[in-house]
């Protein structure tokens, strides 16, 4: 192979190897049994040739690492993640590298992981689940292990893009629930969805859904009482969710996290919990991985997932593949705009939603 190309992880499935392999490129796959790989580790793996590295979420992608690999000859570095926030990229635009994402192929597998934490939370599956392991069931009762219908209720999600989107169809077509979000965007395609949806119910004698783009995100928290984070992390959305944000939550109200473990203030989410034993969470990211704020092991209230919301099959071996090809496209020279993956710069408070 003419060009050297670095997986820092070994990823799922062969065909992201064969299409680089059959392009010119020298596939190496970093096989550190460490899980999280520091940036001397990667230093090393980038050597004094490199043209492309696939990263992981795991790592700290800044100024250190761009430099070396655009010293080493490299100009092209993906993330095998959709979100970046491990990744400087104004430092890799600097140094000249593109950085690439991996959207789209794991927007439906997180959604349903979002969607199994809400019932999982409502239905309080991983609690009953752990009573009926322990041997404490000893007959059916009225009151054991109540928790809450969705149907007729509201969803809220805090972000609608992509994955926001397709949580809140699953929610509102699987359960019935109304929604309400917000975002800076209008997720047009998702109004039109429940719009539509609310009249076929109507057209079959049935409750219709509603939909309300909320003014403010703290409208979402008052009013639903189901809520998804799906925003990016970046400083506009360090701890969204903190004390005063879950002071105005629903008592009973369930709370789950598939984005980025800092959008939520873990310690002060800790200290909820603890006093409102009706208010239940589903995490999947934490704000300290791979570690858990004190206390939050122990809450029965939580339901806590190693951050595998993007774990299935299809979706992992399409984010290595779509990796390798933001990788290939920019040695190959293709052009950028054909290249759908190339990150934009973050959202921050400057940007405005476009009119
Ligand atoms: C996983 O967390 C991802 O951003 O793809
Ligand atoms: C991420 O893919 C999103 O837009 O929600």
């Amino acid at each position: 192979g003419k060009y050297r190309v670095v997986s820092t992880k070994p990823m799922p499935g062969t065909r992201w190897i064969r299409l680089l392999s059959d392009q010119d490129c020298r596939v190496e796959i970093c096989t550190d049994k460490k899980t999280i790989l520091s940036v001397e580790d990667i230093l090393a793996l980038i050597g004094d040739k490199c043209d492309g590295v696939i990263g992981q979420l795991t790592e700290d992608w800044g100024e250190v690492l761009f430099s070396a690999l655009r010293r080493a000859g490299g100009t092209a570095f993906s993330n095998m993640a959709v979100g970046y926030n491990n990744v400087d990229v104004d430092a890799a635009t600097k140094c000249g590298v593109a950085v690439g994402n991996t959207p789209g192929v794991l927007t439906e597998t997180t959604a349903e992981l979002a969607a199994s934490l809400s019932l999982a939370a409502a239905r309080r599956i991983v609690e009953a689940d752990e009573f009926m392991r322990a041997g404490l069931y000893d007959g059916w009762l009225p009151h054991l292990f109540v928790g809450n219908l969705l149907k007729g209720q509201t969803v809220g999600v805090i972000g609608a893009g992509r994955i926001g989107s397709a949580y809140a169809r699953m929610m509102i077509e699987g359960f019935k629930m109304n929604l309400i979000y917000y975002d800076l965007y209008q997720a047009t395609r998702l109004e039109k969805f429940v719009t539509a949806y609310g009249q076929f119910l109507k057209a079959n004698g049935e409750q219709p859904v509603s939909w309300k783009r909320a003014a403010t995100m703290e409208d979402v928290l008052r009013e639903a009482d189901v809520i998804s984070l799906h925003p990016i992390l970046d400083k506009t959305t360090y701890h969204l969710i903190n004390k005063e944000s879950l002071s105005i939550m629903k008592k009973d109200a369930i709370l789950v996290n598939c984005s980025r473990g800092p959008v939520i203030d873990e310690a002060a989410l800790v200290e909820h919990l603890k006093v409102n034993p009706m208010f239940r969470v589903g995490l999947d990211v934490f704000e300290d991985e791979p570690y858990m704020k004190p206390g939050l092991a122990e809450l029965k209230n939580a339901i806590v997932v190693p951050h595998i919301a993007s774990a299935s099959k299809w979706t992992r071996e399409g984010m290595a593949t779509l990796a390798a090809l933001n990788v290939l496209g920019k040695i190959k020279g293709y052009p950028v705009s054909t290249d759908p993956n190339q990150v934009e710069p973050f959202l921050d408070e400057k940007s405005s939603p476009p009119a």
